[in-house]
């Protein structure tokens, strides 16, 4: 077992465990927006900082990759990293305005607005990456993917190629937070629309339920 302490307090976990996941177990809060138990962990909303001091030393890390660690203290709250929570918060806020996911969590967090413009304010995608991870780690394809970069990243075919590995399952618009990705059955078509584009298939030819 491994000793740490989280906010002062003693606490032993497993090797390979990460902070969020001790964290979780004992109940204390640490915010995010990209984590699903179906799916590996990737580190893309950064809500989930916390400060770790070892040796002497303090710096922040993502707390849904760093793994526990013999003799770490860990902090989950102080006034850095509300700054930051704040300030990843509020880049969200911009990126994605009409969110709910986004909105609650910035409630939960105490933040109203954002001190930054939004460019598209109908976006709803976050990037959080669970529609392509999901793809890929459950569903064994890689239909979907990041592309781009900067401001202009988004989820999409991969390499923006028009040929696609999808299987019409669904399990991208089941996992995604925000409702960037939907999908509809009608006129014996089913219909996966992501934000930047979509994909029919003949509903007899598909899964008849996402994985769970
Ligand atoms: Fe760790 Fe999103 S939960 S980066």
């Amino acid at each position: 077992m491994i000793n740490l302490t989280i906010d002062g307090k003693k606490y032993q976990a497993e090797e390979g465990q990460t902070i969020l996941e001790v964290a979780n177990r004992h109940g204390i809060f640490i915010p995010t927006l990209c984590v699903d138990e179906a799916v590996s962990a990737y580190g893309a909303c950064r809500l989930c900082m916390v400060e770790i001091e070892r040796k002497g030393r303090k710096k922040l890390v993502a707390s849904c990759l760093y793994e526990v660690e013999e003799g770490l203290a860990v902090s989950t709250q102080n006034e850095r990293i509300a700054n930051i929570r704040k300030t990843v918060i509020e880049l969200l806020l911009a990126r994605c305005p009409q969110s709910e996911g986004v909105q609650a969590m910035a409630k939960k967090l105490g933040v109203t607005c954002s001190r930054f413009e939004s460019e598209k304010p109908e976006n709803l995608c976050t990037l959080c990456a669970l529609c392509t991870r999901v793809c890929s780690e459950v569903v064994g394809k890689s239909a979907i993917s990041l592309v781009s970069r900067g401001t202009s990243r988004e989820v999409a075919l991969p390499y923006y190629e028009d040929k696609t590995d999808c299987i019409a399952c669904g399990s991208c618009a089941y996992i995604c937070p925000t409702g960037a990705i939907k999908m509809e059955d009608g006129n014996g078509m089913r219909t996966i629309t992501w934000p930047n584009c979509q994909v029919s298939f003949n509903l007899s030819a598909v899964p008849s339920a996402a994985p769970n």
